[in-house]
């Protein structure tokens, strides 16, 4: 009897629950609601409310003070299809914590600390239609990281710090329109970036370190050339394939070509590069490529170092330092390897 009451009771306070979370008239502290539209607006919050309606469709984060997300804070939420983030501090975004929007179709994550992005953060949000990632800091992008977005049609990712893009990165975006990748460090693109972006309309390129001096920029100058009306300026509305430009020199990318910029030639590797994407050299013809685009500063960083050490290990070989000083130098594991390895 007593069991059968503690039963019913729990059931009710379960399904009262259920109840209240669907309930628009009241809304977790510090945001507003909107029944008729279903969504929840939140303002200086600095963790995502645990009690906002589980059938919500929109959900306005902006402009909170949200320096972490828990992986699980979207989880409950699987009626969404918007969610912004913008205006935030995050610099990292929990892998899974968007495995469960499979609704979700607008996702703005600008103006945060993005540093990295997680393998798999986009995996599962198969109605995304919009994904706005500017004016953050990415540096990189896993490889594979929008291959789930089949539906995609809009992506910023203006004003990051991309040094470059992984190969085939934007492959399986064919229903793209929009592609902003101006204002970042891009020195080229992979060979064939674009080449499944069939439906772009308007993409912009402009205010990259954009490398006219490597023969790897050979696929965006012709692709520049072959769709100049795509190309935009910034505010994505007018025609501007000439501005897209070299760093440093200021000449259009798309005045580059093969015969009259690269006389001396370009190296057969990158040419097989172009030709066979799929075979057993790739490997191979990466390294060489990334030996040839690495920045010079790194170069002369490296040789600095290795300068210093040869030094610094003869100082010690030939007897300018008192025994002492070798016998706790010696002490050091990895400085006796280095300096018998560079043994003068
Ligand atoms: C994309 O990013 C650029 C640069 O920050 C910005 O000017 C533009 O408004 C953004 N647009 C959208 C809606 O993606």
């Amino acid at each position: 009897m007593e069991r059968w009451f503690s039963r019913i009771t729990m059931f009710w306070m379960l399904f009262l629950g259920e109840v209240q979370s669907q309930d628009w008239t009241k809304c977790s502290t510090g945001c507003t609601c909107d029944g008729n539209k279903m969504s929840v607006t939140c303002n200086g919050l600095k963790n995502v409310p645990n009690d906002i309606q589980k059938d919500a469709k929109e959900l306005r984060l902006g402009f909170n003070s949200l320096s972490k997300l828990s992986p699980t804070a979207f989880h409950s939420l699987t009626s969404l299809t918007l969610l912004s983030l913008d205006g935030n501090k995050l610099q990292t975004l929990p892998a899974e914590v968007f495995d469960q929007l499979k609704n979700l179709e607008t996702l703005w994550v600008t103006d945060n600390k993005l540093q990295a992005l997680p393998v798999g953060v986009f995996d599962h949000l198969v109605s995304l239609d919009k994904l706005v990632l500017n004016d953050n800091q990415l540096k990189y992008l896993p490889p594979k990281i929008f291959d789930s977005l089949t539906k995609l049609t809009w992506l910023n990712l203006s004003r990051n710090k991309l040094q470059s893009l992984p190969h085939g990165v934007f492959d399986k975006l064919t229903e793209l329109k929009t592609l902003y990748l101006s204002t970042n460090q891009l020195r080229s693109v992979p060979d064939k970036a674009f080449d499944k972006l069939s439906k772009l309309e308007t993409i912009i390129l402009a205010d990259n370190d954009w490398d006219c001096e490597s023969c790897d920029i050979l696929y965006l100058s012709r692709w520049i050339r072959e769709n100049p009306q795509k190309v935009k300026a910034s505010g994505g509305r007018v025609e501007d394939p000439d501005g897209v430009t070299c760093q440093g020199t200021m000449e259009s990318v798309n005045k580059i070509t093969k015969e009259n910029t690269f006389q001396a030639g370009c190296p057969t590797t990158t040419q097989q590069m172009a030709t066979s994407p799929a075979s057993t050299t790739t490997t191979e013809t990466m390294t060489v490529r990334e030996k040839q685009t690495k920045p010079r500063m790194k170069i002369f960083q490296e040789e600095l170092f290795s300068k210093a050490s040869i030094f610094f290990c003869q100082v010690i070989f030939t007897q300018h330092v008192s025994l002492v000083v070798i016998h706790i130098l010696a002490e050091i594991p990895l400085l006796h390897i280095v300096c018998v390895v560079r043994k003068p």
